[in-house]
């Protein structure tokens, strides 16, 4: 039996790649670490949260110690690491919290996959889940490769950038078996409605203005959630150690085309009259060192893996939609802060 440690699987990616793997590898045993941070939520994982095969760790890996010892505890063979503080504007207003749990976070656990690996890196590997916004902002054209140099502007972003950095400092210093991907936006069920497309879809929901930063030209490149999880299961298996590989959806949209888009199927699938939610647009002053264009070129990963994405924009985003929409309980736990119990109720006082 292979043991992975998952770190930050109560989040949004991370609980779509737990369900991924405990419902697709039950020769596996799944351990999803999360610190349950504002972000972090067991709701997203009742579906599979009784299956043999999945155990919940509550940990900070910041706490460099009390991962040592799970590392002692259960001897992990494999890391897939997406704990991470991951709002932007998050960052501009706190960076020390992206510093301590993405930076040192990261290497508390390089240090303890290398001291505890030390003898036999065979069948190991340490998986660092990253951002394009590592590479910084594009122009009108051209799209970010492998190797274009990273060029962050955000303290997110530099956090994250720091943190591949120290992942490939400890494959081309100590072998550590390493495997990096970079992805774009991603969208779809179970996000914190803090990030753009949720919280557009639950401010419409209630009428509530919709703040479109600056003029709302910027570029994303969007990417539907289960299709990032069904290359993080690619390249987990089948990547190249101490390889780099871009993760995209050639899915470029403006932010305001992209709003207007959440708008017109927003009134569609609540009966409103067209243009409805689209009065709700309200233009606020700029997000600080705003990056103006991601773009990935995901071309390595499709060539030498075969990933390629599974679904349109159009259809990702009505499934995303109805999805919200039929899991209004989520979306009230989420908001009132409810969620936050769970663990307590689920995990402890059982
Ligand atoms: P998220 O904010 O939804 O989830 C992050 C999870 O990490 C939460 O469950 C949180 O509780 C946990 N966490 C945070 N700090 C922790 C700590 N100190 N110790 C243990 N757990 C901690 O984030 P997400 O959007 O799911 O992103 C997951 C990963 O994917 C991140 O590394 C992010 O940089 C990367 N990424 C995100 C996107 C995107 O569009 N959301 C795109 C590319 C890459
Ligand atoms: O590119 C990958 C990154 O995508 C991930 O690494 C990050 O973790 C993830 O949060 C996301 O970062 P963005 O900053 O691109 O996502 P966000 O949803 O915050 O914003 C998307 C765009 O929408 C961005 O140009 C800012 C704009 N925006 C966002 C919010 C929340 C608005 O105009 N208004 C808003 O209220």
């Amino acid at each position: 039996m292979k043991k992975i440690l998952i770190t930050g699987g109560a989040g949004f990616i991370g609980s779509h790649v737990v369900r991924l793997f405990v419902n697709n590898y039950p020769q596996y045993e799944i351990y999803n670490l999360d610190k349950l941070t504002y972000a972090g939520n067991l709701f997203n994982l009742t579906d599979i949260e009784n299956k043999p095969n999945y155990h919940f760790i509550k940990a900070d890996i910041v706490d460099g110690e009390h991962i040592m010892q799970l590392f002692e505890q259960h001897r992990f063979d494999d890391v897939i690491h997406l704990a991470a503080e991951s709002h932007v504007d998050r960052s501009i207003a706190n960076p020390m919290e992206f510093i301590m749990a993405n930076i040192v976070g990261t290497v508390n656990l390089l240090n303890a996959a290398k001291f505890y690996w030390k003898d036999d890196f065979e069948n190991k590997r340490f998986y660092h889940i990253s951002t394009d916004e590592v590479y910084g902002s594009l122009g009108d054209t051209g799209f970010f490769t492998e190797d274009t140099p990273y060029d962050p502007h955000s303290p997110y972003s530099a956090s994250k950038a720091s943190s591949d950095h120290l992942v490939r400092a400890y494959h081309d210093t100590y072998n550590l078996p390493i495997v990096i991907s970079n992805c774009s936006n991603n969208y779809g069920p179970n996000q914190f409605p803090e990030k753009l497309v949720p919280l557009f879809i639950n401010n419409i929901r209630s009428n509530k203005p919709l703040p479109v930063y600056g003029k709302g030209e910027n570029v994303r490149d969007w990417l539907y959630v289960i299709d990032h999880a069904r290359a993080i299961d690619v390249i987990f298996h089948k990547g190249k150690d101490g390889e780099t590989y871009n993760i995209g959806g050639h899915n470029e949209w403006t932010n305001i085309d992209l709003i207007k888009l959440l708008c017109q199927v927003m009134d569609e699938k609540l009966g409103r009259e067209t243009g409805t939610s689209e009065k709700l647009i309200t233009y606020v002053k700029d997000r600080a060192g705003h990056d103006l264009r991601y773009a990935i070129d995901s071309a390595k990963l499709q060539r030498e893996l075969g990933w390629v994405p599974s679904l349109q924009f159009e259809e990702g985003i009505r499934l995303t939609v109805d999805w919200y929409l039929n899991n209004q309980e989520w979306l009230e736990e989420v908001t009132s802060g409810n969620y936050l119990k769970y663990y307590e109720e689920q995990y402890v006082k059982r």
